[in-house]
């Protein structure tokens, strides 16, 4: 896999790439996609063997722009033109009814296609030269952690030769996935939290959207109970669990919270969910990498802003 820069030039290179249904990881504001031209079937059956992901678990098709939307759903609903006017270019994926040309290996066979414009300078000016729509799920092995730097994609798929190239863009802004919402239905249902939460959403259709059951709907490994999970144990404590060093065990904590000392590490993240999500993959991949016999997770706060550092945190303890 080569690493390659963000110039016009390097740009061109990796959408010569994509022309010829390589595949390449790109940079988004949530977490790195590992993208493949949406329109040949052939690349896209390159990301579910370059992932080794079920071939049902439907892609996430990324658009330069929302202009574009229509070229990939039959239908687009109110609530849907209205989070795409108020939320694209950015961290929200649309599920809509596809359109007679998306093929079946993009969508997992399903009738609804995700789509969703990416709020990158670089990952937008690389669709712009490419002049398609490319299909991106997060640039890591199935059921692993979300790559949220370069070097993070790099160490998922290294001594492989599936995918092409990588395109350095920096660590992501986000760091983790968008928010999901189904508008193919009666009324839009949230499908997997983001940092686009429940509020936002709400505000813009002015209405509360459903909250998916975990035992309905559509495949989507983001809605697995085990996912984005990293190799170690890892248990969600109280803070008091954290006053008692245990040498074996490696820590994730809130800022302010006092470290005893004695335990085999210590990593804190800020209290605020904007910054505390940022971090969060790079320091999970971090303490994943120390061989503990597990990571103790600091419970975040209960308010709206954490939901989607809950639901990540939750699915990874599983
Ligand atoms: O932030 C993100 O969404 C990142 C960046 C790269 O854009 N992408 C991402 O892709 O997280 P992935 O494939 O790891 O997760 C996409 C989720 C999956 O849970 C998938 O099942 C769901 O979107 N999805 C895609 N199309 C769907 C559909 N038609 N119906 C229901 N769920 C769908
Ligand atoms: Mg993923």
């Amino acid at each position: 896999m080569i690493r390659l820069g963000t110039s016009k030039k390097e740009l061109e290179r990796a959408a010569e790439l994509l022309a010829r249904g390589e595949l390449v990881a790109v940079p988004t504001e949530t977490v790195y996609g590992l993208a493949g031209d949406a329109a040949n079937a052939e690349a896209v059956r390159r990301i579910f063997a370059a992932k080794g992901r079920p071939a049902d678990h439907p892609l996430i098709v990324h658009l330069p722009g929302s202009e574009t939307m229509n070229d990939w759903a039959r239908e687009v609903p109110e609530s849907a033109r209205r989070l795409a006017r108020a939320f694209w270019p950015g961290p929200l994926t649309l599920i809509l009814p596809k359109a007679d040309h998306v093929a079946d290996v993009v969508t997992g066979g399903q009738q609804t296609v995700g789509l969703r414009v990416p709020e990158h300078p670089v990952t937008l000016k690389l669709l712009k030269i490419f002049g398609r729509a490319v299909a991106a799920p997060s640039a890591n092995r199935f059921g692993r952690i979300s790559p949220t730097t370069a070097d993070h994609v790099i160490s998922e798929f290294k001594g492989r030769d599936t995918v092409a190239a990588v395109i350095d863009g920096g660590p992501c802004d986000i760091g983790v996935e968008s928010t999901i919402v189904d508008c193919s239905g009666a009324r839009p249902r949230v499908l997997r939290p983001g940092m686009i939460d429940l509020d936002q959403l709400s505000r813009v259709l002015g209405a509360a959207p459903i909250l998916a059951d975990e035992r309905e709907g559509p495949r989507a490994p983001g809605r697995l109970p085990s996912h984005y999970a990293p190799e170690t144990k890892l248990e969600l404590v109280d803070a008091e669990t954290l006053s008692t060093p245990d040498a074996h065990a490696a820590v994730l904590a809130l800022d302010d919270t006092p470290n005893p000392g004695g335990f085999m590490a210590w990593q804190s993240l800020p209290k605020d969910p904007t910054a505390y999500a940022r971090g969060l993959y790079a320091v999970l991949r971090r303490l994943d990498d120390l061989g503990a016999e597990r990571i103790l997770v600091q419970r975040p706060p209960e308010q709206s802003a954490w939901s989607a550092i809950r639901d990540r945190i939750t699915r990874a303890t599983n």
